[in-house]
């Protein structure tokens, strides 16, 4: 199933999976206090960008506050990457999820993901242990068969995006709207020393980072994505060109 699959099916065979594993609240509220370590861990600041972020969205100023992309934005990026089954794709900041299991029901690729949140780490350890015993009356023998293998092939770790090692990934994601700029510099640190062909972002990395000026993170496109808290959002994909290796001295 590598690539792109259509819009049709996506409604008639994903949709109904995805609803079926995950009510469409799963992961919006935590307990405030792990509300308050996550914002915490990810730095505080308070730039006039992140500012205007939380007027335009009306939400909270953290890290912490959970949004998604819907069904339609995680297919659209899916088709842009073209996934096949050698690729490592990640999220970073992955909620419960659900993203990854959408990435997992439509390509071959393996899936992982890194939750501060340990509510909403458990929460999709839960949801993907239970998801074969799920009624979907939908489906085939066949498509059941199929189907019923792709939680096995995500990854679910509760930890900090910054202390992880994420340098296997082939495609990295992160719904970082309101991940400050110190979170955004280290996911471009980490990035630059592994094999990812490309990192998707709804937060633009800020112009300061290194590797934005010397091109070795470069901006590729720009798509419209739809989202939980509006209607679509930009999503910002930048291409990696990895670090040169130094070349070996002949002698
Ligand atoms: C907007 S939600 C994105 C959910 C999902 N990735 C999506 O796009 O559909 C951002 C998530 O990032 C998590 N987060 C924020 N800072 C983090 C950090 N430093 N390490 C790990 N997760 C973090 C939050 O707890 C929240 O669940």
């Amino acid at each position: 199933m590598d690539g792109s699959v259509d819009a049709e099916w996506l409604l008639a065979f994903v949709s109904p999976l995805l609803s079926t594993a995950y009510p469409w609240d799963a992961g919006y509220s935590i307990e405030s206090d792990e509300e308050e370590a996550i914002s915490k861990t990810s730095g505080d600041e308070s730039s006039w960008w992140r500012q205007a972020v939380v007027m335009v969205t009306q939400c909270s100023q953290n890290a912490a506050v959970y949004g998604e992309l819907e069904i339609d934005g995680v297919h659209t990026l899916v088709s842009l990457l073209g996934l096949k089954s050698e690729d490592i794709f990640w999220d970073l900041g992955c909620g419960v999820g659900k993203a990854l299991l959408q990435v997992a029901l439509e390509t071959d690729a393996k899936c992982m993901g890194v939750e501060l949140s340990s509510t909403r780490v458990d929460y999709g350890i839960a949801a993907l242990k239970k998801f074969d015993q799920l009624p979907f009356p939908h489906l085939t023998d066949e498509e059941k068969r199929n189907t019923l293998q792709a939680p096995q092939r995500i990854t679910l770790l509760c930890g900090d995006i910054a202390k992880t090692d994420f340098k296997n990934g082939t495609h990295v994601y992160a719904g970082s709207l309101l991940f400050p700029d110190v979170l955004m510099a280290k996911i471009a640190e980490i990035i630059l020393k592994g094999n990812a062909k490309t990192f998707s972002t709804l937060r633009r990395f800020p112009e300061n980072i290194e590797s934005i000026h010397t091109r070795q993170i470069k901006l590729w496109k720009t798509i419209d994505v739809v989202v939980s808290w509006q209607e679509t959002a930009p999503l910002y994909i930048y291409k990696i060109r990895p670090l040169r290796q130094p070349t070996p001295m002949l002698g």
